[in-house]
């Protein structure tokens, strides 16, 4: 190791959530480690948080849908004492899934899960070394129920859930601590607002935003909450998606995500009327 001084990691913190995550750790002093797929904003942002908050920065042009991502990114968290890990990078939307590209599937499962579980175990024994250590996943409200049109992505983050809780199991007396955060509805970028803006009232009832759920997540994961829910919306949503019967809330939150796609109802009753 190059030096003794501890890191936070954030995976996805070019923009969005993040991004967000990425101010409130440094404001709190943290040095960071940041990782986004496209570098420019990137750099902008160390150069920005370093000065600011007079912490170390180093970040990273890593994308994890390229295979050789992994390789590169173990050399260079070698140099690197890291006690947080936050899990953030994750790609999702809304499709029928007759329509749904291979590649665009498979980018879902890739950054979603496999990097989050691969990422998790390069720094295993690094956060292990650094303890009190602390990983941050996030995970979304979309992970309690299954949602028609978007699929994989819900699955994507159920596996996130039930991941993040079966190791919080295990590591806890290590004094590494996992939390999984369970964000609903987030204004981070145009294509999701627009997404969000076609859906239900109860779904729009849950908007916070991006620098909010930070600081909730963060200070609850130093707090070692195992699963976090950030807001009183998103909380009576939950316990909601939990009591209602799958045939009920399935139809219904999969309706919510119908108003989004006008073709795709075009293109249903279309089948619906050849068959
Ligand atoms: N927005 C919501 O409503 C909402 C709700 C619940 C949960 N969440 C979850 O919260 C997290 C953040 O969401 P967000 O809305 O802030 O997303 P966002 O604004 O779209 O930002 C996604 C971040 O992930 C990075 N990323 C995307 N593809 C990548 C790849 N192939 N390799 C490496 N990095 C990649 C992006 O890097 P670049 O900037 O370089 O493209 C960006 O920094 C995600 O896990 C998401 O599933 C979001």
């Amino acid at each position: 190791m190059k030096t003794l001084l501890k890191y936070a990691l954030v995976t996805g913190a070019g923009m969005g959530l993040g991004k967000a995550m990425a101010i409130h750790l440094a404001s709190l002093g943290h040095n960071l480690l940041l990782i986004a797929r496209h570098g420019e904003g990137l750099v902008q942002l160390c150069d920005k948080l370093s000065r600011l908050y007079e912490i170390k920065v180093h970040c990273m042009e890593a994308d994890f849908t390229n295979e050789k991502t992994f390789g590169r990114l173990e050399q260079w968290l070698k140099s690197y004492s890291v006690n947080i890990l936050v899990n953030n990078a994750g790609i999702g939307g809304s499709n029928y899934f007759l329509d749904a590209k291979i590649e665009s599937i498979d980018a879902i499962i890739k950054v979603n899960i496999r990097a989050t579980v691969l990422l998790t175990r390069l720094l295993i024994e690094n956060l292990h070394k650094n303890t009190p250590a602390y990983i941050l996943n996030i995970a979304s409200m979309a992970s309690c129920c299954p949602i028609a049109f978007k699929t994989v992505y819900p699955a994507s983050k159920s596996f996130i859930y039930s991941f993040s809780r079966g190791l919080h199991q295990e590591l806890k007396s290590l004094n590494i601590h996992i939390s999984v955060l369970m964000p609903g509805p987030i204004k981070t970028n145009m294509e999701i607002s627009s997404r969000i803006d076609k859906q239900g009232w109860w779904v729009k009832a849950g908007l916070q935003k991006p620098h909010e759920i930070a600081e909730i997540a963060i200070k609850k994961m130093f707090k070692q909450q195992s699963v976090i829910i950030p807001g009183y919306i998103n909380k009576i949503n939950w316990l909601l998606l939990k009591l209602l019967p799958k045939n009920v809330s399935i139809p219904m939150v999969s309706n919510a995500i119908k108003n989004e796609l006008p073709e795709v109802a075009a293109k249903l009753n279309a089948h619906a009327l050849a068959n």
